[in-house]
């Protein structure tokens, strides 16, 4: 009996499970929320303008993006599908994978679990990590993703690092003045982008916030009805210890 309730009481306890990507090394952290309906949606216009150029979440249909986000079907699909694909249909792009893979060395895999298998935090620093080297093919390499055969799509907005940035380290803090100084990944540039690069870090978090999303579509729902359950449970619990009490109430 009592090994048995151990086993119980240990199921109870919760697991969290966060899948480490490549790379290893420290990594920015990045809190999702989806209950933030502007950030997915601004995530999801980037996903489509910069990434399903190469990149399929061929899993998830655009209607259900579409629901999900709170975008009505029509503005959807007139600004949000750039194909000839039809709101009803799943998120595939026209990129073959196998001349994908001889233009880049790789074929650009799917997103729409890569949340699920990365992590957000490994995901947020990924597209945070592109720095200049020119002994790689294209030009650029990535500090969380050494050698990575993806181009750095998004240069003209976030810039380019001159030198590899660092993620999750505490900020140094200058000894005479006592100022936070170099908090930011990137301390030098090699090409500045059009977004300064809070409003860059803020572009990619709403980026990464969608392909979370994406990865589990249902999780909102489930929060929302767990809370249901739990309330059922609360006034279930009165009416069934009210029931006790009846029951056993003439037994001494
Ligand atoms: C020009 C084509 C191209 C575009 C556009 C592009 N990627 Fe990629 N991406 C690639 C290729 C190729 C790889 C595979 C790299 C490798 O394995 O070396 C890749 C890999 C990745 C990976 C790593 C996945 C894994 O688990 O290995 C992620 C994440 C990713 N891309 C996200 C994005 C996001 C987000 C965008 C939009 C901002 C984007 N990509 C735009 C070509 C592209």
């Amino acid at each position: 009996m009592k090994q048995f309730l151990t086993v119980l009481l240990a199921m109870c306890i919760p697991v969290v499970a966060s899948a480490a990507g490549g790379g290893g090394g420290n990594l920015d952290s990045m809190e999702p929320d989806l209950g933030d309906k502007a950030s997915l949606q601004r995530g999801a216009q980037i996903f489509t303008n910069y990434c399903m150029g190469c990149h399929s979440a061929q899993y998830q249909r655009y209607k259900r993006s579409a629901k999900d986000l709170g975008i009505p079907k029509e503005l959807y699909e007139q600004n949000l599908i750039f194909t000839d694909a039809r709101i009803g249909e799943l998120m595939h792009n026209a990129m073959p994978d196998e001349q994908a893979a001889s233009w880049f060395g790789n074929a650009p895999p799917d997103l729409t679990l890569t949340a699920r298998v990365n992590g957000p935090d490994w995901l947020y620093s990924y597209l945070r990590a592109f720095y200049k080297d020119e002994s790689r093919p294209l030009g650029v390499n990535n500090s969380v993703f050494e050698n990575v055969g993806m181009p750095h799509v998004m240069v003209n907005q976030g810039g380019l690092c001159a030198e590899p940035p660092h993620f999750g380290q505490d900020p140094k803090v200058d000894p005479s003045t006592g100022e936070v100084v170099g908090d930011e990944a990137c301390e030098e540039w090699a090409i500045e982008g059009s977004m300064d690069p809070e409003e860059f870090d803020r572009a990619m978090y709403d980026l990464t916030n969608f392909l979370v999303y994406l990865g589990e579509p249902a999780l909102m729902d489930r929060k929302r009805i767990g809370v249901y359950v739990l309330i059922f449970i609360g006034v279930f619990f009165i009416f069934a210890y009210l029931l006790n009490r009846e029951y056993w109430k003439d037994i001494h």
